[in-house]
């Protein structure tokens, strides 16, 4: 295996993020082997250790874990563990039952529960502790995401001498939003620990000033907080980004060019692949955007013999409520659709609920036509970034909701309001049927955003802006 134990060792470079790069999983023989962690912090941060080196801290994915410090395909990962219930009520429960919905508009409502805040504390300190054991002396600290708030803060207590960076990899809510939360202080207290906070967009970052300034009336400028202790936190932008040409390179390989044809074939040789690829989550849209296609093919406008949708879901979050009755939704909606319209060996929507290799999505995506993105509110959005790095030549159409970061840099998608079925339905036509010329112009201008907006660049902007604040700097 490519996994070898080892005792930890001190890292100037630590990241820490609720989840490691990789998850334990166990095959029905009994036998165990470390796979790719979902989402889009994973698919980000991974290539940013290959450039930066350095630590990795975070939870090994399975409750009741025991697992040492190991390296994985050359990546130092620092286990944290977590209980059974440490899972129900720090993970499943404040992060994906309480934040999660909160700050994505509340899509879902969030519950509030004190025992969930509670766990979400205990674990914050466990993870802090463990980031405090690896990191060298003077070394930089870069945390993340919504799960881990209050480390910054716990991490500034125990380690002064550290240069600390969050990053917020989802939305960071409206503040009217954010002052439903009963423990509202604790959280901005938590992230103000940190030298630099990072969010998507730059809405993000300045609804946070502005509540730090309401809430504390401490001294804001612009992008800065002068805190009490007479520390200076930035507050700032900086939209996460892929490893563009790794994804490009993949999939224009020879490989990948035959699998694209072959799933083209299996589906029957259509003249339009629609696809769809999300975790299979309510923030994601998936109900509007299923059900749009639906009526396209009820109304005649696509035909079946024609045109296909694949749509393919990574399970996630199986044991949250809310994910539950997503699920079960659209099993039923793609079931009545294709019992509906559906041809023999001919059903309108394919829907695949598994993960896949990053080879066979670079493949889906060199295969569709169209591409399909419609949340109803999302951070960024890497599918939206993937397909576009992974097209090439004059064809290929990336549908995207407003309601993504990712819409703001890809202003010449096919830009959608998800709320708006009808809207979703012309545009999916219209992206379809829209002339060659037009299609490669639009793809063109996007990719080269895409490429020279990457992940290096990313990284390298916000840990160039790190490097000058913290300890010892004058800013
Ligand atoms: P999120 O972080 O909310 O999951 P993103 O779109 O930012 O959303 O990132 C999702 C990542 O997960 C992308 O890198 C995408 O390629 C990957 N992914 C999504 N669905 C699948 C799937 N079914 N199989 C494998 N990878 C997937
Ligand atoms: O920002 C997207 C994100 O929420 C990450 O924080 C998270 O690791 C990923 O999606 C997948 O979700 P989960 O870790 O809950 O499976």
């Amino acid at each position: 295996s490519a996994a070898r134990r080892g005792a930890s060792r001190r890292a100037s470079f630590v990241v820490v993020a609720n989840r490691l790069p990789v998850d334990r999983v166990e095959n029905p023989d009994g036998s165990q082997e470390w796979r790719t962690s979902p989402g889009g912090l994973v698919t980000a941060f991974e290539p940013v250790m290959r450039t930066h080196r350095g630590a990795w801290v975070g939870w090994p994915g399975s409750p009741d874990d025991d697992v040492e410090p190991f390296v994985h395909n050359d990546l130092q990962l620092e286990p944290v563990h977590l209980s059974a219930d440490d899972v129900e009520l720090y993970y499943e429960g404040f992060s994906n039952g309480t934040l999660w919905p909160l700050y994505h508009d509340v899509v879902a409502p969030p519950a509030y529960h004190r025992d969930w805040w509670d766990r979400y504390v205990t674990v914050n300190e466990r993870f802090a502790e463990a980031a405090a054991r690896v990191a060298d002396d003077g070394g930089q600290v870069w945390i993340q995401d919504y799960q881990l708030q209050l480390v910054p803060q716990l991490l500034r207590q125990l380690r002064p001498d550290l240069k600390i960076g969050f990053f917020l990899h989802i939305p960071f809510p409206p503040t009217e939003l954010f002052q439903q939360l009963p423990w509202r202080s604790q959280i901005l207290q938590g992230l103000l620990g940190a030298d630099l906070v990072g969010f998507q967009l730059p809405g993000g970052a300045q609804n946070f000033v502005r509540l730090v300034r309401q809430r504390f009336s401490y001294e804001t400028r612009r992008d800065r907080i002068r805190t009490p202790d007479g520390r200076t936190v930035v507050a700032r932008a900086y939209p996460i980004a892929i490893d563009s040409s790794s994804m490009h390179d993949l999939a224009m390989s020879e490989e990948t060019a035959a699998r694209a044809q072959e799933i083209r074939e299996d589906l029957g040789n259509p003249t339009t692949i629609f696809l769809g690829v999300d975790r299979l989550d309510y923030t994601k849209g998936l109900p509007e955007r299923i059900r749009a296609f639906g009526e396209l093919v009820a109304d005649g406008a696509v035909d079946p013999a024609d045109a296909v949708f694949l749509q393919v879901a990574t399970p996630s979050r199986e044991r949250v409520e809310q994910y539950r009755i997503l699920r079960d939704d659209i099993d039923r909606l793609v079931g009545r659709i294709n019992g509906d319209t559906g041809l023999l060996g001919r059903p309108p929507i394919i829907y695949l609920h598994n993960s896949y290799p990053r080879e066979e999505m670079a493949a889906m995506y060199r295969a569709a036509d169209v591409m399909v993105v419609t949340p109803l509110r999302d951070g960024m959005n890497l599918v939206a970034k993937e397909y576009v790095a992974c097209r090439d030549g004059d064809n290929g159409a990336l549908v995207l909701s407003e309601f993504t970061g990712a819409a703001k840099e890809l202003r010449q998608a096919y830009l959608v309001n998800p709320h708006d079925i009808d809207g979703l339905k012309s545009t999916m036509l219209a992206a379809a049927g829209d002339s060659s010329r037009n299609k490669a112009r639009r793809m063109r201008i996007m990719r080269r955003h895409v490429f020279d907006h990457d992940i290096d660049h990313w990284a390298g902007q916000f840990l160039d802006d790190l490097g000058k604040l913290g300890p010892g700097s004058d800013y």
